[in-house]
């Protein structure tokens, strides 16, 4: 298994990306994907020796100076290259901030449960406010927005975990997902055709279910691909997690560690088509 670190997008006022920047700029250095060049071929450049505690952009900066190293010594040996190859590499975003997060759990679970070729790496939405014209015409995306969005670029595929508010989605969920969606000219480099899974934990008897359907036609708005090969959905969080947030319940253990896999497949289906 490998496990990513869970990262906290970073607090900041400062800006790096001003109106009217758009991926391609900021994209020429930290992604892969910005010339829309085929989605699911990041790892090529990474080499899968990325160091899971780094920012993306700084991992995929490094990886390419190894790539380069290897091509002036002329080879790339076999053996890395079909390791990068298979890696995927699997974003999942929380939608809680809170410490104790039946959501940001799951993602632990799933991290625990994915096979060795899935690399599934956290983020939470820390230090992300709230969206703003003003803010964002005079200063451009805040750092923990730009954070994220690199690590969005540099994923295979995201998975939301979903907490549900009042029978919808989150604020603060959308809220960081909407800044994500600035400026709207990028949102092909990071939305566009990326394989999306949703699932979600709630105190309820209903396990998000109404959330979950919630972010379909904001998904269908932002061009992503839908994962509907099967649904998670963890209800009545409190009987399932311990007070360590270990997910206790072996079925849905089980269930989750299927939903994880049947998402790589997806992903690896598009990636090969
Ligand atoms: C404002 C608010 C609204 C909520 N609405 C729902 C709801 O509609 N359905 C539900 O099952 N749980 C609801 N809950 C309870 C959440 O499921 C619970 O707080 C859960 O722990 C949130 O996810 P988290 O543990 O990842 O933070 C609500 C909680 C809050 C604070």
């Amino acid at each position: 298994m490998s496990v990513g670190a869970e990262s906290v997008a970073r607090n900041s006022t400062k800006s790096n990306l001003k109106p009217g920047e758009s991926a391609a700029k900021v994209g020429d250095l930290r992604n892969p994907h910005a010339d829309g060049a085929k989605r699911g071929r990041a790892d090529s450049f990474t080499g899968g020796a990325a160091c899971h505690h780094r920012t993306s952009g700084a991992h995929i900066r490094d990886a390419m100076a190894s790539v380069m190293l290897d091509n002036e010594q002329g080879h790339t040996p076999a053996s890395s290259r079909n390791e990068a190859r298979q890696m995927i590499r699997i974003l999942g975003i929380s939608g809680s901030l809170r410490a104790q997060s039946y959501n940001t759990a799951l993602l632990r679970a799933a991290q625990s449960e994915a096979d060795a070729q899935i690399r599934l790496d956290i983020a939470t939405l820390h230090g992300i406010p709230l969206y703003d014209a003003d803010l964002e015409a005079r200063e451009g995306l805040p750092a923990a927005v730009v954070a994220l969005r690199e690590q969005v670029m540099a994923s295979d595929g995201l998975i939301l975990a979903t907490p549900e508010y009042n029978n919808g989605i989150p604020g603060v969920f959308k809220n960081a997902i909407d800044w994500l969606s600035r400026p709207a000219n990028d949102i092909p480099a990071v939305f566009g055709n990326r394989p999306v899974a949703v699932l979600g934990a709630s105190a309820g008897g209903f396990g998000t279910v109404l959330a979950q359907n919630d972010w379909l036609p904001v998904l269908k708005t932002l061009g992503t691909r839908h994962y509907s090969g099967g649904r998670l959905l963890v209800a009545r969080a409190g009987q399932v997690f311990d007070a360590q947030g270990e997910l206790t319940d072996a079925g849905m253990r089980t269930r989750l560690k299927e939903f994880v896999g049947g998402f790589a497949a997806f992903v690896e289906g598009l990636r090969a088509g």
